[in-house]
């Protein structure tokens, strides 16, 4: 990854008084699709990993969100929730109605901490398979199917031709034996992608029948889905279609699918328009239907913001009540995971651009990515398109805020690692008492413990003496040494 020399301060600022606050644009209400948000106050989706193996919600999990829900914000976005039957590890899922129950008691504890002020959402997300980096012994024992292109490149590099012929138990010993140049001379790039990054599926893997078939079945996935967080309670759902996952794979420039969903900018935009559409059928009139998408995906060949412009006047027209704007967060430029571990899309350039840290250039982490919001809402206005923008990036301070939202750059400012260093931060500074509110540093312990699949806390929380009386065993980690939840 590039230098990033210039280690930004977290600056003092004033803070407005009560009175101030109470003007504010930021704490004034927004209309979002059929509901109204009370503030343009967003906790935007953050996976704190604290479901069970199976995907159900936990009292962890009520606790931490409940935790935002005293500060009252005026949108919560429960993290990304997978919207299949399948095993994910620690992730929340909504793949089936038994998943519906905990969800209730989830959404019921929100509403009761906020007094019914906050307006709840859950992030739907659908994602391909991404596997550890392999030993290198295992994958050429194991992994690799031996090919005839194999046996050709191997002999022609080794001089022996009987490779051409023998069992494929020498096959793969001379592999193993070959220094890394020879190996980049003999296997295919997705293949050396494989021993070095680990497997990684792609929306292109045409071969692939579960690949293939995706619009097929993605549609009524999401659709179901969004059903059950009706059911659940949920004011609504934003569709995941930004990051490293499916929807925004299908949305990339990367997308070559030759099916009619990929390829030109109709084709990329095809199965997230209809998904959409099938969301908006499946649930009332009631339910807020949001599409949260990337202003740019940074990586070599992604899409840029004119396409994204383009996309969101299509989410628009397509009944989206709102256009949530991220940027990066690609596997593309990922770092190389050790052996053993997963590749994971906020370790390169792109996934610096999508949770700047105050390492950075001139223009620091401040809200970096409010340009992208910014450009996406002007061509919804140009276009007579009213649906509100929610801009996210290193927005930490009211005066930031604020402005944000006077210039034109979004019409709510979602505040993810802020609201994580101190849930309160909105009260404190609508009570006028903004000097007091905890400033993320903005150095990503949170996402580092992310990256490992552990329970996300944040750094500035205090930290746990082992067998501390007053935390109790539940709003521990499981290492014993964090608390769970903001003191
Ligand atoms: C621990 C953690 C988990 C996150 N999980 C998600 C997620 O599930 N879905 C998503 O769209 N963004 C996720 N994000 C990104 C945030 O929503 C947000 O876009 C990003 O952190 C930039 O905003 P910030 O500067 O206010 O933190 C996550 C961020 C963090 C720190
Ligand atoms: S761990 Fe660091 S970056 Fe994350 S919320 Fe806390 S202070 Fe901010």
């Amino acid at each position: 990854m590039r230098a990033l020399p210039i280690v930004h301060r977290i600056a003092d600022e004033p803070w407005p008084t009560r009175e101030e606050a109470e003007r504010s644009r930021l704490f004034s209400s927004v209309q979002l699709g059929p509901r109204v948000s009370r503030r343009r106050t967003w906790v935007p989706a953050m996976v704190p990993w604290r479901a069970t193996e199976e995907g159900m919600v936990t009292q962890q999990v009520i606790d931490w969100y409940a935790r935002f829900a005293l500060a009252k914000p005026g949108v919560i976005v429960i993290e990304a929730t997978g919207i299949r039957d399948v095993a994910s590890g620690p992730l929340l899922r909504i793949g089936h109605d038994r998943f519906v129950e905990g969800l209730a008691r989830l959404v019921a504890a929100v509403r009761e901490a906020s007094e019914g002020e906050t307006l709840l959402f859950v992030q739907l997300i659908d994602f391909l398979a991404v596997r550890r980096r392999p030993d290198r012994a295992k994958y050429f024992a194991r992994f690799l199917s031996v090919t005839r292109e194999h046996r050709e490149r191997l002999a022609a590099l080794t001089g022996d031709e009987t490779l051409l012929e023998c069992d494929e138990a020498r096959v793969r010993e001379t592999l193993l034996a070959l220094d890394d140049e020879g190996v980049r001379g003999v296997l295919t790039e997705r293949e050396r992608e494989s021993l070095e990054y680990g497997y990684r599926e792609r929306v292109t893997d045409m071969h692939l029948p579960h690949v293939r078939t995706l619009p097929e079945v993605l549609p009524s996935l999401f659709a179901s889905a969004a059903q059950r967080a009706e059911s659940a309670g949920f004011d609504g759902v934003e569709l995941h279609y930004a990051h490293a996952y499916t929807m925004a794979s299908f949305l990339s420039a990367l997308n070559t699918r030759d099916d009619g969903y990929g390829a030109s900018f109709e084709g990329r935009l095809r199965l997230p328009l209809e998904v959409l559409s099938r969301v908006r059928a499946a649930v009332s009139g009631h339910s807020v239907v949001g599409v949260r998408l990337l202003g740019d995906e940074v990586i070599e060949g992604g899409t840029r913001i004119r396409d994204a412009s383009r996309f969101s006047v299509e989410f628009a027209r397509g009944g989206a009540h709102f256009i949530s704007v991220s940027k990066g967060g690609k596997f593309e430029d990922a770092k190389q995971p050790k052996v053993g571990g997963a590749v994971y899309p906020y370790t390169g350039p792109s996934g610096h651009e999508c949770m700047p840290t105050v390492r950075s250039d001139e223009r620091g982490p401040f809200g970096r990515n409010l340009g992208l919001s910014r450009e996406i809402r002007a061509v919804l206005r140009e276009g007579g398109l009213s649906v509100p923008v929610v801009g996210a990036g290193g927005i930490n301070g009211f005066i930031m805020a604020e402005r944000a939202l006077e210039q034109g750059d979004c019409d709510v400012v979602a505040s993810a690692r802020q609201s994580l260093a101190d849930p309160d931060w909105f009260a404190k500074v609508l009570r006028g008492e903004g000097a007091t509110v905890r400033r993320c540093k903005f150095t990503n312990y949170c996402e580092g413990l992310d990256q490992h699949h552990k329970e996300v806390t944040c750094q500035l929380w205090d930290k746990i003496r082992p067998g501390d009386p007053e935390e109790p065993a539940h709003r521990v980690s499981a290492d014993g040494r964090r608390r769970l939840v903001a003191p």
